[in-house]
């Protein structure tokens, strides 16, 4: 994992040191890391930083469901199933994309290019049923168009 501790002092810095912004703090610090999680080693320098415990600091990353303690793929799909999108046939959704990786959701594929899981609703109801990737978001979705953007990511890979 690259990690830049200088970074992660700013943003502790930027949030007073203050222990009750643990889990912005935390957020902060995820969206630095390529792999998207933040890991034991990190947890601990937070703690150490901000005169807390490890353990309270790592039982915040493995509670707060936007928070992650394993290495994420490089492309984040995030599938949401709140109700508009469990109306319009998120379920469908779900199984064309884990056909077309070959994980189950909540799983990254082995060439730890994809990572596959579900989230809360994203504001994209008008559109759903939709899916997010690295932030962007896809709406209006079925079997081609899902099949066309998984196709995309890699075919871009292998330019
Ligand atoms: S319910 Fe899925 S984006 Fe809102």
């Amino acid at each position: 994992m690259e990690c830049n501790y200088s970074d992660i002092d700013q943003i502790i810095k930027k949030y007073n040191s203050d222990p009750k912004a643990l889990i912005p703090i935390l957020m902060n610090i995820q969206e630095l890391i390529e792999e998207q999680y933040v890991s034991e080693e990190v947890a601990s320098y937070v703690a150490k930083n901000l005169n807390i415990s490890s353990s309270h600091v790592y039982e915040v990353v493995t509670f707060f469901s936007a928070l992650h303690d394993q290495p994420k793929g490089k492309y984040l799909i995030q599938l949401c199933n709140s109700t508009v999108c469990s109306l319009k046939k998120s379920q469908k959704m779900k199984e064309i994309l884990e056909n077309i990786l070959g994980i189950k959701i909540g799983e990254t594929t082995s060439d730890k290019m994809f990572t596959l899981e579900y989230t809360t609703c994203f504001g994209a109801c008008d559109i759903s049923p939709a899916i997010r990737i690295n932030k962007k978001v896809y709406g209006k979705l079925n079997e081609e168009k899902v099949i066309e953007i998984i196709e995309g990511l890699r075919r871009m890979e292998n330019e």
